[in-house]
């Protein structure tokens, strides 16, 4: 009896609920406590620095704290503070951003999360279990943090190419009193941070956090480099305090890369200095602007966090809201029935063969990419579902030949992507333009010695990663019987509007869908896909090995027909998690879900208690603490 109790015991202090699952882990089952004076070396070329892990403020992004505040108080403070206070702002934070700063804020928000712990796993241990390290045994201290990096980093500047593209790998070594992290690339002390702290507890009757598996090695690496989250912030309305929320959440599951939807036919809420009337008319309202500043500090505070923040300006499709500055840019605005004209409700496409087009593209490009370009290389050209029959109301085409169109599409997608290779960026374009319009997407050598193509992001199937990487592209995966968010809320969208039936179309290609709503009103891709279907999901099922190297990655969605500021959380969390894991970690299967459910079931419980994420709950309590229900 006694020595089953002790058994079990052994194997609960043995447990080890990183999430995402390093590579490679081995523990023991000693207590180490968290010194408060912890002190901190940063070991590069053979010489030491020390961080003063207690010193206050250092490295913090002031604008987190500020948007905070300006999201409790509601949209008046945004608005009443935009002039002097966010200029200056914006220039401060431009001027802090080094890979030194990145990592000595790094340190100290690990520690200060670590100190400042309440997390207590009970929902991990059976009811009523003694899992709590003892504390009238005497207490054995971590009281050394060295971090030593395979070369220094460059404390006066920060450049998005070298500090995204490092290696991100990490080694983590504990014992006696001193942790040791490994790395060659700054962003691997990030991840191995993030690592760091959730090897800690608090103690549910005493003060201090412990860490219970000493002696503990980690080695741990990406499977994929491209490790994404995409928010369409267009459809409904979202504030910049949801974002910084959300990079916070994300870069706990180490993804890192975040892909904001910025504009779309129902709204363009970004303000592009330069043609200022876009935003101006094109918000739903003045107050839910998102400022060049806002861009800006996001992006900041995505660096700081490892996470490139990157900007997609969907065209040619998917721009009828550039029709409230611009209408004489845009065909087929708001045409009734909408089913003809576009996917959703309202109708209105960029015209195809206008130099006033070419002349706004332009502007926006010159516009929006150098200042993105501080912080990403990344930028996204959009490109997906163009419809064709938009194009015969505009008097610059008035066809719907692919092979008219064709041919405009290139010039239109080759003046595009050479803006974006001018000034350095790698472009993703969703897949149509390379699988249904066959555009020639050029390889392109960039400063530096990087050659790159255009990224290809496909959205519809599987089999679709297959066919870009065929034709020589690289690939992100996530498609949307998988990886959306949105889906299984229910349907919304009837073709044919109450009293508007389609009199005077020109056209119909709604292939047979004239259908009213009707119960139980699905949406296109339902079920909803719960934690459990994205864990699983694995984008090379349909691959020939020899062409897997040339996946970059992934995408989990966010499509937000359904969905603002206030349900976001609920709704990302834990799914993106379970994401997250697929790409750190590599493909998962079913075998895997026992161990996941009470991985990720530990990964919310402190999200919930340490960081207020409103993460759906993983499994049942019952479930996390007895185990077993998945098998
Ligand atoms: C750093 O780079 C070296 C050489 O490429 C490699 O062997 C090592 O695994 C990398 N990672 C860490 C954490 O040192
Ligand atoms: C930890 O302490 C033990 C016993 O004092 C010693 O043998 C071992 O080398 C130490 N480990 C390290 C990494 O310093
Ligand atoms: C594009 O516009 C030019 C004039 O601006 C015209 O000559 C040409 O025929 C147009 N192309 C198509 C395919 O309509
Ligand atoms: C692109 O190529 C495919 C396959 O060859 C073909 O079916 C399709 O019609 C082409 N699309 C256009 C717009 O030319
Ligand atoms: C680019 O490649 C050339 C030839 O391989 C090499 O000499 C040069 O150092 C490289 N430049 C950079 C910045 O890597
Ligand atoms: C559109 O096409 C579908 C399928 O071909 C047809 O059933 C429907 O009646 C058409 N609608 C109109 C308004 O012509």
């Amino acid at each position: 009896m006694l020595s089953h109790a002790f058994v079990l015991l052994f194997y609960i202090t043995n447990a080890i609920a990183l999430w995402p699952k390093p590579v490679e882990f081995s523990t023991g089952s000693e207590v180490l406590w968290l010194d408060p004076a912890v002190k901190v070396i940063l070991r590069c070329n053979g010489e030491d620095a020390i961080l003063t892990s207690q010193s206050p403020g250092f490295g913090e992004i002031p604008i987190s704290a500020f948007m905070s505040i300006a999201f409790q108080f509601g949209q008046n403070v945004l608005t009443r503070f935009q002039g002097f206070t966010w200029q200056r702002r914006f220039e401060e934070s431009k001027e802090a951003l080094t890979e030194a700063s990145i990592v000595q804020g790094a340190v100290h928000e690990a520690i200060k999360s670590i100190r400042d712990t309440r997390y207590v796993p009970w929902k991990l241990h059976g009811r009523h279990s003694t899992f709590e390290p003892d504390v009238t045994a005497e207490r054995h201290h971590l009281s050394m943090l060295q971090i030593q990096q395979s070369y220094c980093p460059d404390a006066e500047s920060f450049d998005p190419v070298t500090f995204f593209a490092a290696d991100e790998s990490y080694d983590i070594v504990i014992d006696n009193a001193t942790a040791t992290i490994q790395t060659n690339g700054t962003i691997g002390i990030l991840w191995a941070l993030q690592t760091f702290q959730q090897l800690f507890y608090a103690h549910s009757s005493h003060s201090g956090s412990y860490l219970p598996n000493v002696p503990m090695r980690i080695v741990d690496r990406p499977k994929w480099r491209h490790r994404g989250l995409s928010i369409d912030i267009a459809r409904n309305p979202f504030l910049p305090s949801d974002l910084i929320r959300t990079i916070d959440a994300m870069a706990r599951t180490k993804m890192n890369r975040l892909h904001i939807h910025a504009t779309d036919s129902q709204s363009w809420p970004l303000e592009i200095p330069s043609l200022p009337d876009l935003a101006r008319k094109g918000a739903y309202q003045p107050h839910l602007v998102w400022t060049a500043h806002d861009l800006n500090e996001i992006q900041v505070h995505g660096a700081s966090r490892g996470i490139s923040v990157f900007v997609e300006i969907d065209m040619p499709g998917h721009t009828a809201s550039v029709a409230h500055a611009y209408p004489e840019l845009v065909a087929a605005y708001n045409e009734l029935d909408w089913s003809t004209f576009a996917a959703e409700p309202l109708s209105g496409q960029l015209k195809l063969n206008s130099s006033l087009v070419f002349a706004f593209v332009s502007t926006l490009l010159m516009d929006i990419l150098p200042r993105t370009g501080r912080y990403t290389s990344l930028y996204h050209i959009g490109g997906d579902e163009v419809n064709r029959a938009a194009y015969l109301l505009d008097e610059t085409v008035a066809s719907d030949d692919p092979q008219v169109l064709q041919p405009l599409l290139q010039i239109f997608f080759d003046h595009v992507v050479s803006i974006a290779y001018q000034h350095g960026f790698q472009p993703i374009v969703w897949e149509e333009m390379l699988l249904d319009w066959n555009l020639t997407l050029p390889w392109v050598k960039l400063g530096g010695n990087r050659t790159v193509s255009t990224l290809v992001q496909v959205w519809r199937n599987s089999e679709r990663i297959e066919e870009v990487l065929k034709k020589g592209h690289r690939a992100i995966f996530g498609d949307y019987h998988h990886w959306y968010l949105d889906c299984g809320f229910g349907g919304f969208l009837n073709p044919y509007p109450a009293g508007k039936s389609p009199v005077g179309v020109p056209y119909n290609t709604s292939g047979g869908h004239p259908s009213k709503l009707k119960k139980p009103y699905l949406d296109y891709c339902n079920p909803f896909h719960n934690w459990r279907d994205m864990y699983t999901y694995d984008p090379l099922a349909n691959i020939s090995p020899d062409l897997v190297d040339n996946v970059e990655g992934g995408e989990v969605l966010m499509w937000s027909e359904q969905t603002d500021s206030i349900d976001l959380d609920s709704k990302l969390w834990p799914r993106v998690a379970a994401a997250a894991e697929v790409l750190w970690t590599g493909v998962r299967d079913e075998t895997m879900l026992e161990d996941a459910s009470r991985r990720l079931g530990e990964w919310r419980e402190r999200e919930v208690t340490d960081f207020q994420t409103a993460v759906s709950p993983v499994h049942m309590t019952w479930c996390l603490m007895e185990g077993g229900c998945n098998l």
